[in-house]
Formats: C-alpha cells, sequence, structure tokens
C-alpha cells in the first residue's frame, strides 16, 4: 500500500497546490491512503470547518494539526462531530477532538493515523512518548498500518519519537517547522522517518508569512498582524510504500511539487486567505 503524507497546508495558495496537483499525484504515485496536516490552512492560522470539507472533498483522508487547531473558534463543536480532523492527541484532558483516527482504504485495509505534539518550545501539553504508547496499546488489533504525525519544534524531539516508535508503526513524519528536510529513511525496525515534510504554500516568504510583516516585527518587536505570502506556492511531502501483511515501511521517496508558470501567475491574484 502506498501512502501520501502532506506537510502543513498554509492559507490558499497552500489549499489551491492541494487542489490542483493532488488527483493527479494519487494517480502517478497508485496511493491508497493521503493525509496532510491542515493547522493553517486557514489565513495561516487554525482551519474551518467549511475548509475542512474543502481538504476532504479533494480527496484526502485524513487531516492532522497542532498548536493551531483551536485558532478559529468555529472548529471546536466541529471536531466532535468529524473524526477525520485531528488534534493532537496529548492535548490535556477536556480539549475538543481527539487524536485518533481509524479508517481504511478503498479496498478495505485499515489505516489508523495518530497526531501527537512536542514539547520543546511548544504550548505545554501532555507527554507525547506515553500517549503514543497508550494509544499503540488501543490500537492493538484495530490496524496494522499506522502513520503518525509529530507535529513539534526540535529536529531531537522528531527523532525520538521515531526511534521510541519504529517496529511499532508504519511512519512518523514530523510537521510545524514548515522546512522539507532531506533525512528520510527507513529506521531499523521498520519504521519510515522524516523530521519534517515541509509546508505545502507561498515559499517567497517567512515560513509561509508575508516577508515584509515578519521583518518588521523580528526588527522592531512590536505586534504585527500577519497575512500569507502568495509567490512560489509548492507542495511538499512524502509517498510511503508499506507492507500491507506487516505495517513495515518499505520505502520512503520526498515529494516537492512546483506549479508551471501559470499556475504560479494565477496565485498573484489569489485572496491570501
Ligand atoms: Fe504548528
Amino acid at each position: 500500500m502506498r501512502i501520501l503524507a502532506i506537510g502543513d497546508i498554509n492559507g490558499r495558495p497552500g489549499r489551491r497546490m492541494v487542489e490542483t496537483h493532488l488527483p493527479r499525484l494519487i494517480l502517478e504515485h497508485r496511493i491508497d491512503f493521503s493525509l496532510a496536516n491542515v493547522e493553517n490552512a486557514a489565513d495561516g492560522f487554525g482551519i474551518t470547518p467549511d475548509l475542512t470539507e474543502q481538504l476532504l472533498a479533494h480527496g484526502l483522508d485524513c487531516l492532522t494539526s497542532g498548536n493551531h487547531i483551536y485558532d478559529k473558534q468555529e472548529i471546536i463543536d466541529y471536531l466532535a462531530a468529524q473524526p477525520r480532523l485531528l488534534r493532537p492527541e496529548n492535548y490535556p484532558t477536556g480539549a475538543a477532538g481527539s487524536g485518533v483516527y481509524v479508517g481504511a482504504t478503498a479496498s478495505g485495509t485499515p489505516v489508523a493515523v495518530v497526531n501527537l505534539m512536542g514539547r520543546i518550545f511548544m504550548p505545554p501539553c501532555d507527554d507525547p512518548f506515553r500517549t503514543a504508547d497508550r494509544v499503540l496499546d488501543r490500537l492493538s488489533g484495530l490496524a496494522r498500518i499506522i502513520i503518525v504525525d509529530m507535529h513539534a519544534e526540535a529536529t531531537s524531539e522528531k527523532y525520538a519519537m521515531g526511534y521510541h516508535l519504529t517496529g511499532r508503526v508504519s511512519a512518523v513524519v514530523g510537521t510545524h517547522t514548515h522546512v522539507q528536510t532531506a533525512d528520510e529513511t527507513i529506521l531499523a525496525g521498520g519504521t519510515a522517518y522524516i523530521s519534517d515534510l515541509g509546508m505545502t504554500g507561498p515559499y517567497d516568504s517567512v515560513i509561509g508569512i508575508e516577508k515584509s510583516l515578519a521583518l518588521k516585527k523580528f526588527l522592531t518587536g512590536m505586534p504585527v498582524r500577519f497575512s500569507v505570502a502568495r509567490r512560489d506556492p509548492r507542495l511538499c511531502g512524502v509517498v510511503i510504500e508499506v507492507d500491507d501483511a506487516t505495517g513495515k515501511a518499505r520505502r520512503i521517496e520526498r515529494i516537492q511539487v512546483r506549479p508551471d508558470a501559470a499556475d504560479e501567475a494565477g496565485q498573484d491574484d489569489a485572496q491570501s486567505v
């Protein structure tokens, strides 16, 4: 089975890349199950119910998130009714939503997605390592193919999670930094790993934000209202091949899609929301 994991979708440029390129990627790579991190999909901050429905309609099977999941107030009630949109499982008890989804491919093979968040340079949350152990106990007998989105700032914490879970899950993919790393590998034990999938959004930016606004904040320390940049949109992620019978990863391939000139020109007219 082949799985497509897409990195952080940022604003309209990111959503447009998914809409334009996902159907072709699914066909070309013979994808059976796809997921994407969507916590920045609505103007760079959070996700709305409408955008969730749109992204699922484009062909994504599961959507993960992180520290921006609750940025849009209207997502809180929606989370209870939408099992395919996850928040980090190690949020404190009582947080709306769930961090675990068990779905299936078109041919009926169960696939589980687990969303975790790191603790280094991130908002306070529970221990992601012990949380992962408890989740894997719950998933025993439900799914052999398990994909973990480790939403974290520190590469060290992401590698630690990869080694903590190797042999027990099919893949650990990092998100949050918006910069794709070139360290994709199969860890001893059979778990596909990459420290960060990279951003699906505008690259002529400071990790998705309009450069002038990000610079103003760094240079003055004053509050600045951020907006998503527009130029140089790309789609980043990985394709992972997994043995259906064992859940072990066989192969991981990094992808980065850049649109042709016509697509990019169209982005100039796009609203940044
Ligand atoms: Fe994040």
